[in-house]
């Protein structure tokens, strides 16, 4: 007979082996490791405590009653991250797929209450082939569960989802909620309809790579925010992404030890090239600015004339918000705007401090852009700054023309320190522009109508294309030398480390969407 503790051990290596050797063997092939394979990556090693281990579905139909396997195709529990608790999903593969079943879903919707009870990060590893489909309605009810439960918890604690296999149909919608997606080259697929659907109903030919792989979301949709070449490095980039995150919407990021040194930067005075219209990179100017390789990008492939991320500063974690004059002159559109925005509101939501490198020449013209609402789309970036209440730097660079500068995190939207370095032009427009708009007539009229145009932009550049007009007006607070931003920006977030801005009390504001 099998003693008490033999059955415990019987069933502990049954559910640890989930749906048998060969589904595992196949999971591999694919070049992909099991949940319980990439809990082990993740968390901090031997912390892992799991939850419902035992827990079987409760079908009948369809010769279910005869298919059990203990976890039901989900390891969930929680455990440590860099010492920091965490709570985890992980959907296993190889029991039914990863598919979703009624119960299934109760345990995914176990740790979300737990996580947001004692506040703490939740992660969702996703590899499922959907909704159990010998459960009809009641996988249905499962996804519908965990959707209400993300969007309760969004904004209360942080909710990363990584999708390291299919994920599709309802299955999206989960992921699509929570803040942060992170896909992995050529094994992970999301899409609402797969390519057979797709050529049914459009006779569109489409791979599944083609159609929804990380690549395609991270240029294409922006639906995803990060891709790894395989598994271990996604990974390790939930690790790096939630070192700069708080646990929940009452706590500070973790702060790093640093000591106040020498922190003049010198190569920022010559970073701005002569000629106004000449690119350069944003990202060397975020590199000075912070502390070394902490920069961490975050939509890096997904319209990257603004680039977005974490990164610290003396310690501190920021979340940075940077045009960027080296694609498209660093011009807003519609997907900038939408990354931008939806990155400042994940920001104010979990007391990140925000840091605007401002060069921008405006919104981009066209009829694509209006008649894809840019005017809407926009409107999400300004609405989003002016929600937010976390301390906000803006250093403007260059350029900041027009409807874009008061976008771009202005004094007068409710930025608490704006610097500008004297290579600044802060104007409507720029002066060629202007100068032919406002002196059209005159410039007409004149003998030499090239040479009144030179004389014209010559003025208006004198007037407008410098930084002092707006310093005058104390719209810009200090204007500061290339060299000395980083220790301006250290004083200044230290300055406004215990900010406190409280919005008008309402049922919830109607972000333009
Ligand atoms: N419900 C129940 N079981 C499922 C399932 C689902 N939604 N999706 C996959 N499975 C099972 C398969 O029956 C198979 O079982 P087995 O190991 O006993 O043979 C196992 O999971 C692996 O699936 P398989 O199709 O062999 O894997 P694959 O890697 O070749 O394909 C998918 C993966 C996801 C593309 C494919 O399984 C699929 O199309 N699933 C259905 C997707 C869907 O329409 N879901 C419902 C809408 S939300």
């Amino acid at each position: 007979a099998t003693s008490k503790k033999e059955l415990l051990d019987q069933k502990n290596a049954e559910a640890d082996l989930g749906g048998g050797e060969k589904r595992i063997q196949a999971q591999h092939d694919k070049g992909k490791l099991t949940a319980r394979e990439r809990i082990a990556v993740l968390l901090d090693e031997g912390s892992f405590e799991e939850i419902g281990k035992f827990v079987m579905h409760r079908s009948k139909d369809f010769g279910l009653d005869k298919e059990h396997y203990l976890g039901d195709g989900v390891v969930t529990g929680y455990g440590k991250m860099n010492g920091r608790l965490i709570y985890i999903f992980a959907q296993d593969f190889t029991v039914f797929g990863g598919s979703l079943s009624e119960t299934h879903a109760e345990k995914i919707c176990k740790i979300m209450d737990l996580a947001m009870k004692n506040g703490a990060p939740l992660i969702g590893l996703n590899d499922s082939g959907g909704a159990r489909i010998q459960e009809g309605v009641l996988s249905l009810a499962g996804y519908a569960d965990i959707f209400y439960k993300n969007t309760l918890a969004s904004g209360v604690i942080p909710q990363i989802s990584a999708v390291m296999g299919p994920c599709a149909g309802g299955a999206v919608y989960s992921p699509a909620i929570t803040d942060f997606i992170l896909m992995v080259e050529n094994t992970s697929y999301m899409f609402v309809t797969g390519p057979n659907v797709v050529k049914t109903v459009t006779h569109e030919e489409v791979t599944s790579e083609e159609l929804g792989g990380a690549m395609t979301h991270a240029t294409k949709s922006g639906v995803t925010h990060f891709v790894s070449p395989n598994e271990v490095e996604c990974l390790l980039a939930i690790k790096k992404l939630l070192s700069y995150v708080p646990q929940n919407c009452e706590n500070d990021a973790p702060r790093y030890p640093y000591t106040i040194g020498n922190e003049l930067r010198p190569a920022l005075n010559t970073i701005i090239p002569d000629s106004a219209n000449q690119p350069y990179d944003m990202r060397d100017v975020i590199s000075e600015l912070t502390d070394t390789d902490s920069f961490f990008e975050v939509h890096e492939h997904f319209a990257d004339n603004i680039v977005v991320g974490f990164a610290r500063i003396a310690g501190r974690s920021i979340g940075i918000v940077a045009n960027q004059p080296a694609v498209l002159a660093g011009v807003l559109d519609i997907h900038a705007s939408q990354k931008a925005a939806r990155f400042v509101r994940f920001c104010d939501c979990f007391n990140i401090p925000l840091l605007v490198l401002e060069d921008v020449p405006g919104f981009l013209p066209g009829t694509d852009q209006e008649w894809n609402a840019i005017i809407t789309n926009g409107a999400k970036l300004l609405y989003a700054f002016c929600e937010a209440t976390v301390p906000r730097i803006t250093v403007i660079t260059r350029k900041a023309y027009g409807g874009a500068y008061d976008v771009m995190n202005s004094k007068h939207i409710g930025a608490d320190m704006n610097f500008a370095w004297p290579s600044a032009e802060i104007a409507v427009m720029g002066a060629s522009g202007a100068a032919e708009i406002i002196f059209k007539r005159e410039i007409a009229q004149a003998e030499n109508p090239k040479e009144k145009l030179q004389e014209k932009i010559e003025d208006y550049t004198e007037k407008f294309t410098n930084p002092y007009r707006a310093a005058h007006r104390g719209y810009i607070d200090e204007v500061i030398y290339p060299e000395q931003t980083r220790e301006k920006l250290i004083r200044a977030f230290e300055m406004l480390e215990n900010k406190v801005d409280v919005l008008p009390r309402k049922k919830h504001g109607n972000i333009p969407l």
